[in-house]
C-alpha cells in the first residue's frame, strides 16, 4: 500500500500543573500498515533526532489486551474503529493529507500527568475497594467441580473482558465510571465465587466511584459505544439493582 503523509494536532503538557497545548507536526511516509502507535513511535524518534521531547504515551502489550493504551483521536476514545482500542487501529484507517487530533483522556478524576499519559490510579481504587473476592477458591480442581450454568458463565466472562482503559469515562459526558464498575460487578455477582462479598462489595464501589469524583450516569450511551471490549450498558442497570438490594438488605 501507498504510504500517506498526515498532519497531527498532539496534546503537549509537560507536566501535570503545567499549561498544555495542541502542537502540529508533519509525518511523510507513513505505512498504512503501521498501528497508531508505530505512526507515534515514528513521530517520536523524529522529534529525538531534532533533540525535542517525544510525545508521552502509555502502552504495554499492543494487542488489545492489557488496557494500558488510550486517548482521544479526532475525539473518539480509541479512535474510529468499533471494539477496538488505539494500540489495534491502523493507519490504513485514514487517508492520505489527514489532519488527525489527538489528546489524553479528558476527566477530572483522571488527572494529565504528561502529553497524552493520565493518572488512572482512581481505577486501581476502585477495585481496591471492592473489585476481588477474598474467600478461598481452592485450586484448580475445585474449580472444575464448582458447576456454574452456562448462560451465567458466558454472561460473566463477557463482563470480566473490560480491561481498565477508561474511555468510557472519557467519553462520558458526566466522565462517569458506571460501566467499569459495573462490569466488575456483574462479573463477580454472577459467580460462586462471589457471593459472599456480594452485597458489601457494590456498595463500597459505588461509594468510592463518587469520592474519586466521577460524575453520574445519566444512560447517554456513549460508553457503550466506545468501549473496546464492548461491555453493554445493561451492566450498569445490574449494578443499580445489586445497589438496591444491598442497601435494602443492610436497612
Ligand atoms: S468498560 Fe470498556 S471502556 Fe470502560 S474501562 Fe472497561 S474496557 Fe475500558
Ligand atoms: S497497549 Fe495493551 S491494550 Fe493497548
Amino acid at each position: 500500500m501507498t504510504p500517506i503523509s498526515l498532519t497531527l494536532r498532539v496534546w503537549r503538557q509537560a507536566g501535570p500543573n503545567a499549561p498544555g497545548s495542541l502542537e502540529t507536526y508533519a509525518l511523510s511516509d507513513v505505512s498504512p500498515d503501521m498501528s497508531f502507535l508505530e505512526m507515534l513511535d515514528v513521530l517520536n524518534e523524529g522529534l529525538i533526532a531534532t533533540g525535542e521531547e517525544p510525545v508521552a504515551f502509555d502502552s504495554d502489550c499492543r494487542e488489545g489486551i492489557c488496557g494500558t493504551c488510550g486517548f482521544l483521536v479526532d475525539g473518539i476514545p480509541h479512535g474510529p474503529d468499533r471494539g477496538t482500542t488505539v494500540c489495534q487501529l491502523h493507519m490504513r484507517r485514514f487517508r492520505d493529507g489527514d489532519t488527525i487530533t489527538i489528546e489524553p483522556w479528558r476527566a477530572r478524576a483522571f488527572p494529565v500527568l504528561q502529553d497524552l499519559v493520565v493518572d488512572r490510579s482512581a481505577f486501581d481504587r476502585l477495585i481496591q475497594a471492592g473489585g476481588y473476592v477474598s474467600v478461598n477458591c481452592g485450586g484448580a480442581p475445585d474449580a472444575n467441580v464448582t458447576l456454574i450454568p452456562r448462560p451465567e458463565a458466558e454472561r460473566a466472562m463477557d463482563a470480566a473482558a473490560c480491561i481498565g482503559c477508561g474511555a468510557c469515562v472519557a467519553a462520558c459526558k458526566n466522565a462517569s465510571a458506571a460501566l467499569f464498575t459495573s462490569a466488575k460487578i456483574t462479573h463477580l455477582a454472577l459467580l460462586p465465587q462471589g457471593q459472599v462479598e456480594r452485597r458489601s462489595r457494590v456498595v463500597r464501589m459505588v461509594e468510592r466511584m463518587d469520592a474519586e469524583g466521577f460524575g453520574s450516569c445519566s444512560n447517554e450511551g456513549e460508553c457503550e459505544a466506545v468501549c473496546p471490549k464492548e461491555i453493554a450498558i445493561t451492566s450498569i442497570a445490574r449494578m443499580n439493582r445489586e445497589f438496591l438490594r444491598a442497601k435494602l438488605w443492610r436497612s
